[in-house]
């Protein structure tokens, strides 16, 4: 007869979605990679996860957040960034380079890096800072270890990091191979339009001051670059039905993220109900543009979901707009908010996987991430489909300490996180210690 099959782990009994569809199966795991997935009726390991009843979905990977460290860690840092992200059942995470200083040179990604190591809870990359200084280097940079990509901010948002002008983000895209990440907003037009406002504006004005045209006007301008160089291009949290329109007539070239909060708030509403918390950067638009980024996404026009977690503190927050800083919390909300979508059938399940876990892996050219399928990194997101929670501030990981969900009842929740066959969260409690480690790509 077959001897027992051995494994260091076993996910027993969950419905597993697989890029064949979603099925009960279990899942055995040797070396950190998953071995064998099927029903094994003589099989043994040192670990056995309990999942009936569950939804095992590949570890889900969040492509954009700003981790604040080094310089602004009194907002964020690596170890609070990453906690939150397996406490939200988030396996992988790629970091931004506005940070203090900029992500721009190799001794920057190498400081990044080493900081990580020992304190994150996730796996983890860093995207480096596209800029006139470094654009030379670029085609170097963009392909050491541990590194995303280059990421571009066309208009200026938090920090310094800016390309403003044709001529240089040009250049960017002629100096390396790799996809391009893009915060695309018109600086000369949001430079203009925010010159106009005064002192004592309501917020609920941020979508008109950074309006449907800045962003347009940038992916115009990008996608006409991106052609002329031959470049692929990510373009980052699209909010408008416009720049969607544009976006389809380019799909060989640029690949598009939204993000949560964009399909899920309104203008004016969230700028009524929540205040800066609202407050971010493209903004939160009108009904229309989310109903559009709707389209996109059942569609197939959009490829990633990412958070763009944004976290600054309570206090920055509680200045007047327009001092207020732009940027929200997302990392530790992306799954449950998402999955309160999914039951209430705006995208399907396996839509949802097809986002936020294989999408930034095609996207991004992630090694070994983002599906249920032999030889892949053993890493999941497991979740229960009906159980009711609240989302609740006090519960958020983040140094800030706020989520603009706070009070939200959903439908589903992350209820285990599973990274290279380790698990490192269940019921909201973090196991053991940090074993992130660099992605590869
Ligand atoms: O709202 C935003 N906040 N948008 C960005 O592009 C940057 C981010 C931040 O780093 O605060």
């Amino acid at each position: 007869m077959f001897a027992a099959m051995i494994f260091d782990m076993l996910i027993r009994g969950g419905t597993c979605v697989t890029p064949s569809g979603s099925a009960i199966a279990t899942i055995g795991i040797r070396d950190g990679k998953i071995a064998a997935i099927g029903e094994f009726k003589a099989a043994a390991a040192s670990v056995v996860v309990e999942a009936r009843g569950l939804h095992v979905l590949p570890g889900v990977i969040d492509s954009q957040v700003h981790f604040r460290e080094p310089g602004l860690t009194h907002k964020e840092d690596l170890e609070t960034g990453t906690r939150g992200a397996i406490l939200g059942g988030v396996t992988a995470i790629c970091e931004m380079p506005n940070t203090k200083p900029l992500t721009l040179t190799e001794a920057d990604l190498a400081d990044k890096l080493a900081r990580a190591q020992g304190r994150a809870w996730c796996d983890y990359a860093f995207f480096i800072g596209g800029s006139a200084a470094n654009v030379e280097q670029l085609g170097r940079l963009e392909v050491l270890p541990g590194c995303a990509g280059v990421k571009v901010f066309m208009g200026s948002s938090t920090g310094d990091l800016l390309v403003p002008d044709d001529e240089t983000l040009g250049r960017i895209l002629q100096n390396g191979h790799r996809r391009v990440a893009i915060h695309a907003e018109d600086e000369p037009r949001l430079t203009a339009r925010k010159a106009g406002v005064k002192a004592g504006t309501h917020v609920r004005e941020h979508c008109n001051v950074r309006d449907v045209e800045t962003g347009r006007l940038a992916v115009e301008r990008l996608m006409r670059l991106a052609v002329q160089h031959h470049r692929r291009v990510h373009v980052l949290h699209v909010t408008s039905a416009e720049e969607m329109e544009l976006l389809a007539q380019r799909r060989d070239l640029a690949t598009v993220e939204v993000t949560p909060q964009h399909l899920t708030f309104t203008a004016p509403e969230a700028y009524e109900a929540l205040g800066t918390y609202a407050q971010m950067n493209p903004p939160i638009r009108e009904l229309r543009h989310r109903e559009a980024l709707w389209h996109a996404v059942n569609s197939g026009l959009v490829d990633v979901l990412g958070s763009d977690h944004a976290p600054h503190t309570k206090e920055e927050k509680a200045k007047p707009y327009p001092e207020s800083p732009s940027g929200m919390t997302g990392v530790q909300t992306l799954v449950p908010v998402m999955l309160d979508h999914v039951a209430a059938g705006r995208l399907t399940l396996q839509r949802f996987v097809d986002l936020a876990c294989e999408g930034p892996a095609r996207a991004l050219g992630l090694m070994s991430k983002g599906r249920i399928a032999r030889g892949y990194d053993a890493d999941f997101t497991l979740v229960d489909l009906k159980v009711k929670r609240t989302i609740e501030s006090n519960a958020i990981a983040s140094r800030s300490g706020w989520t603009p969900y706070d009070g939200k009842r959903v439908v589903g929740w992350p209820v285990a996180t599973i990274i290279r066959g380790r698990e490192v969260m269940r019921d909201g409690a973090v196991i053991g210690s940090p074993i992130g480690q660099a992605l590869r790509f």
